[in-house]
Formats: structure tokens, sequence, C-alpha cells
């Protein structure tokens, strides 16, 4: 069975360029063409959602040159796709805190996300200042704004996430086995896969062989067989 909803950390970037003699930027370009890739591939298999982790809230420690190549590529990637959804079939979201982005990026973003909303297809979930912990925090702080109890259905509600189904399989690329505080409270029950393919290595045979895992694993959701 195809999962419904496949999220990526997009890691191994770096490396990929370094072990290349190219400076890390050229692994986030690199990046990019492979989340392009992949996406397509997605929606051909059927996938209903793609979540990838572009930029975390920690990622403004790194070098001012990375994190504007970084913002450069997530401009031209939105740029692009405003042109290309409606015929690609690609819907777009963004997940995380926009406000400390540029005006640049939060006008290519309501743009994307108004245009996605005629747009029928998969939808691809873009994680920019994105962090779980922040996230939580957050939809916790929006309970109390708007007078309701914290329960887990009023949290979902007031996520980045909301109304996107949690992701049955998690992938992390560039062989780290940790979660860098992606989706933590939507990943509660996801399967993980993790290999050490650097990302802009990642091909749709690798997402293959995590389908072909992730079916092999048995979901209980805390209950037993
Ligand atoms: C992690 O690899 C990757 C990132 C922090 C950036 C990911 C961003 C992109 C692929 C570009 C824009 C994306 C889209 C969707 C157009 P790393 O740099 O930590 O790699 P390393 O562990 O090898 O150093």
């Amino acid at each position: 069975m195809t999962p419904k909803h496949i999220a990526v950390i997009m890691d191994g970037n770096g490396r990929w360029a370094r072990r290349r003699g190219l400076p890390r930027t050229a692994g986030h370009a690199a990046g990019a063409e492979v989340f392009r890739k992949i996406a397509t591939y997605c929606k051909d298999i059927g996938v209903e959602h793609l979540t990838v982790y572009a930029f975390s809230t920690e990622n403004w420690k790194r070098p001012e040159g990375e994190v504007s190549t970084i913002m450069q590529l997530l401009e031209k990637y939105l740029a692009e796709a405003i042109e290309k959804m409606e015929r690609d079939g690609v819907r777009l979201r963004v997940l995380g805190d926009i406000s400390a982005l540029s005006e640049n990026l939060r006008t290519l973003i309501a743009r994307t996300e108004e245009i996605s909303r005629r747009v029928e297809g998969m939808q691809a979930n873009i994680c920019i200042n994105y962090g779980g912990r922040d996230e939580i925090v957050r939809a916790a702080a929006r309970c109390a704004e708007d007078g309701v109890a914290v329960t887990e259905e009023n949290i979902n509600a007031r996520l980045y996430s909301a109304g996107i189904p949690d992701p049955d399989l998690v992938i992390r690329p560039g062989g780290e086995t940790r979660i860098s505080n992606f989706l933590l409270w939507q990943s509660a029950y996801s399967e993980f896969y993790f290999t050490d393919t650097l990302w802009p290595d990642f091909t749709p045979r690798e997402l293959d062989k995590a389908i072909a895992a992730y079916n092999k694993r048995e979901r209980r959701f805390g209950g037993v067989k």
C-alpha cells in the first residue's frame, strides 16, 4: 500500500557537496532538484501529502551565506510553482513561523497558497522556520487565547499542520537517526525509515525501498494485533 502521507528530513546536502569539492550551498541546490523529482514521483504513485523539512527554527545558526542561499532556493521554487502548479497538479502549503521570513518570500507563500486552494492533486507541505516544539507551544498558547481546554483535538486544530493527516512514514536520509524537532506531535505513530544515502543522491528507487520497508511493518497504534 502506498502511504498517504510521507514526510522527509532532507539531510546530507552539505556532505554531498563537500565530497565533490563544492560549497555546501551547491548541495542545497542539488537537494532542491531532488525534492522536485521526488514530489513528482510521489504524485505519480498516489501519495496524498509529502511534507519536507526545508529550514528549521535552529537553522538560523548557520552562516549567513548558507541561510540566504536556502531562502533564495525557496523563493525560486515557489515562484516557479506559481507558474506550474495548476498544470502539475501539486498544491503547496508552508508550515512554520513565516513572520521571520523576507517580505518577498511571504508574498510568494501567500500567492502559492491562494492558487493551491483551487488546484486538485497531491499536497506538498514545505516546513520553513519550523520547529516541532515551537509548534506545540504555539498551539497550546492559542488554546488559552481562544478560551478552550487543552485537549488533543484542540491542539491538533491549532498546529501549523491543522487539517493534514499525520505522516504514515517519516524518512531520514543522510545517516543520522534522530528526529531533529521535526513533526514531534504528528509522528507519534509514524513508521521511520533511515538510510545512509545523502539527500541529493536520493532517487525514486530509494523511495520505493522505503515504501517496501514500510509495508513490512505492522502498525498497531498502541493496540494488539
Ligand atoms: C540539511 O542538510 C538540509 C537543509 C538544512 C536545507 C534543505 C533545503 C533545501 C533542500 C533547499 C530548498 C528546498 C526546497 C523545498 C525547494 P545539511 O546541510 O544539514 O547536510 P549535512 O548534514 O551534510 O551538513
